[in-house]
């Protein structure tokens, strides 16, 4: 099963996208996740995409099919892809068409996970992950069991995005009603299309999500 989530930065994609990991043995692609991985290791192309991911700009639709591209020829996509953040632009849309037909695979479900903006800028700036698991957690919402330490991997460091500020926020919620909303109805038209409440709590939209995939 391969399935696109879409929705507004911390509309909960990366959230959900990790349980859907977790339950079904799907594979996350997060293009957001891929270039942070390129600037965190320095490369040419983590140079390239520094000052536009700083600003909440969206990267080129080159480079970010370029990932996908690649990481589909993976055998751990084998059974079944969660696209999360990808694709962002009506040409991401249609290379995402043309990359699954070449390989065999059709997209089984478009999610969007609709969300109130305002709650959006509390969401992210209150968000926080384990430098070494890479567990999301939220000042508020999803705080760590025991202060300062992960639940998971019992790490004591933790990483805020930089991209994470209010006023990149909203550059980031403007870019996203100019450029990904308007791809909505090229999969609501192919009936690919499904909506959850994404400002439901995390295990209800988990649920949501779970019924559209059985
Ligand atoms: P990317 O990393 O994709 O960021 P985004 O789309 O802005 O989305 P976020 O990751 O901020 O939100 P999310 O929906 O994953 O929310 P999360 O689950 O973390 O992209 C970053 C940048 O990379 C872009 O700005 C661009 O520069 C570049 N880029 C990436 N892809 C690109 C592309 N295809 N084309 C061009 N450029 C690209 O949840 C947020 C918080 O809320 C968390 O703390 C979580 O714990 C909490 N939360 C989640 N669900 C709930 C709930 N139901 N109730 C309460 N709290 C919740
Ligand atoms: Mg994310």
């Amino acid at each position: 099963m391969n399935i696109i989530l879409l929705g507004p930065p911390g509309a909960g994609k990366g959230t959900q996208a990790a349980e859907l990991v977790i339950k079904r043995g799907m594979k996350q692609l997060s293009t957001g996740d891929m270039l942070r991985a390129e600037r965190a290791a320095g490369t040419a192309l983590g140079h390239e995409v520094e000052g536009l991911m700083k600003a909440g700009l969206l990267v080129s639709d080159n480079i970010v099919t370029r990932l996908i591209g690649e990481a589909l020829t993976k055998p751990d996509t084998a059974k079944g892809v969660i696209f999360d953040g990808y694709p962002r632009t009506e040409a991401q849309a249609k290379s995402l068409d043309t990359l699954l037909q070449s390989h065999g695979r059709t997209l089984d479900k478009v999610i969007e996970l609709t969300v109130d903006e305002d709650a959006l800028v509390d969401r992210i700036t209150g968000r926080y992950s384990c430098v070494k698991c890479k567990t999301g957690y939220h000042d508020r919402h999803k705080p760590a069991k025991i202060a300062g330490v992960c639940d998971v991997c019992g790490s004591t460091e933790f990483t805020r995005r930089p991209d994470d500020t209010e006023a990149v926020v909203r550059e980031r919620l403007a870019v996203y009603r100019a450029n990904t909303a308007p791809i909505l109805p090229y999969y609501e038209a192919r009936g690919l299309l499904a909506r959850v409440d994404g400002m439901a709590d995390m295990g209800h939209v988990s649920e949501d999500i779970a019924r559209l995939l059985d």
